[in-house]
């Protein structure tokens, strides 16, 4: 989401009169995005910023803090650091005129809800691109600081995001992944999310959408029905679990039981067996015994994930979670994580293992960083593909035989070649 931001921020800037420049000592405007929902991008982002001093005493630069640390710290972000001026999320149309110093408060008015429709995104040239659909998030889980820094939810109306999709098809992206912190809770009028799925789907010239992020308690049969039926949705779903224990999963206020979410995996796999699956796990949640967490690790077993993203809880200031007892120790947080991590990285290996063989559609995405006689590619199940080939085949489609696995990525060959 803040990448997309990004590309947005870049072209409300180009519409001011901005260009931007390759090497930061020409810059007059520095824009720092940044991330505020765990404590170590906050830390990071913070000493980049500290790290810009000199530069911006030397040549006058201006620096802007934007996304959702300026909406969480606001104000105080002026005292603390070397900076100028704190733009929250739904702020980014007054990057044209930054007297303001400090512009947040998030906001879901119909003219500032977020989605800047008057301005077109610079977005990064590729294969894939991003089209936000909805904004903000309304579910308040205790330990997340999105619904107090990106608002409520907030739905991009639909014949704006086919208008959209079009474009970036005519610019020559064959895919796009839509965005919203829970886009299956999308809605535009009696649209619901399924039904927006159906009509990109008639679009002409795309090929593949994906979409983040669902949660778990909004995956509609409709929406599961997607899957296999619409050709240009792909097999791959990012369905965070966050725990396997049905006491922290309430603590949490996640909405649905360990058995609900192996029900609804078990729903997905009967509609599309060779869907590839991804979570996110928050391991160290206030209150989280050893036996919660071998929950976890049984379910992230169980459901045998193709990839996991494994987060150390950490306490948000203005969040239920940070008045919780019980918080636990970093020593214990750190070696829980470890551990689901080591097992999640063994059944990612076993997983690309058991491609070897596949036939599978790829698209070329881009030469690859580690040896330049060869490509990576992308199948519709988000797996890499190593193989031999050139830059000019950037965003064509092959047909490839999986051959082999180095853990992470797959190697394959052209079938039929
Ligand atoms: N601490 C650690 N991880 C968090 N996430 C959200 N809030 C926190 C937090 N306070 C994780 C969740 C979410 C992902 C985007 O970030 O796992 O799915
Ligand atoms: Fe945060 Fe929960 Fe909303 Fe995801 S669904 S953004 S974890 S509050």
């Amino acid at each position: 989401m803040n990448v997309s931001d990004s590309e947005a921020i870049s072209g409300i800037l180009a519409s001011a009169g901005y260009l931007s420049v390759d090497d930061i000592e020409n810059a007059d405007l520095i824009i720092v995005n940044t991330c505020a929902v765990r404590d170590t991008a906050v830390s990071k982002v913070k000493a980049q910023i500290c790290r810009f001093k000199p530069l911006r005493n030397r040549k006058k630069i201006k620096i802007a803090v934007a996304g959702c640390l300026a909406e969480h710290e606001g104000e105080s972000l002026l005292k603390d650091l070397p900076i100028d001026y704190v733009i929250g999320p739904d702020r980014y149309k007054f990057l044209s005129e930054l007297e303001g110093g400090v512009r947040v408060s998030v906001s879901s008015t119909d003219d500032e809800n977020g989605f800047y429709s008057g301005f077109s995104p610079v977005r990064k040239k590729g294969v894939n691109t991003w089209v936000q659909v909805m904004r903000g998030c309304d579910n308040f889980c205790s330990y997340c600081v999105v619904p107090y820094v990106r608002g409520r939810e907030r739905s991009k109306p639909s014949k704006d995001i086919i208008r959209e999709i079009e474009g970036v098809v005519s610019e020559g992206f064959p895919e796009v992944t839509l965005l919203g912190q829970n886009v299956n809770s999308y809605k535009d009028g009696d649209l619901r999310f399924h039904d927006l799925l159906r009509h990109i789907d008639k679009i002409k010239g795309l090929k593949r959408v994906r979409f983040m992020t669902s949660h778990p308690k909004d995956l509609s049969d409709d929406l599961i029905n997607c899957f296999g039926e619409l050709s240009t949705l792909c097999e791959y779903l990012h369905l965070p679990v966050q725990s396997g224990s049905d006491k922290i999963l309430a603590a949490m206020n996640r909405g649905y039981t360990n058995k609900d979410y192996r029900l609804l995996i078990d729903k997905i796999r009967k509609r599309v067996p060779s869907i590839a699956l991804s979570t996110d796990i928050l391991s160290g949640f206030p209150g989280e015994s050893d036996e919660d967490h071998a929950l976890t690790l049984q379910l992230v077993k169980d459901i045998g994930y193709d990839a996991g993203f494994m987060f150390i809880y950490s306490k948000r200031k203005g969040t239920k979670a940070a008045s919780m007892e019980e918080q636990l120790k970093r020593e214990i947080k750190v070696a829980r994580v470890n551990e689901i991590i080591n097992v999640q990285m063994e059944i990612t290996k076993a997983k690309n293992s058991q491609c070897i063989g596949n036939i599978e559609e790829v698209i070329v995405e881009g030469v690859s960083p580690r040896n330049p006689s060869k490509i990576t590619a992308r199948t519709r199940t988000f797996k890499n593909v190593i193989l031999d080939g050139t830059a000019s085949e950037v965003g064509s489609f092959l047909t490839v035989r999986v051959t082999g696995s180095t853990g992470w990525a797959l190697e394959g060959e052209r079938e039929g070649v």
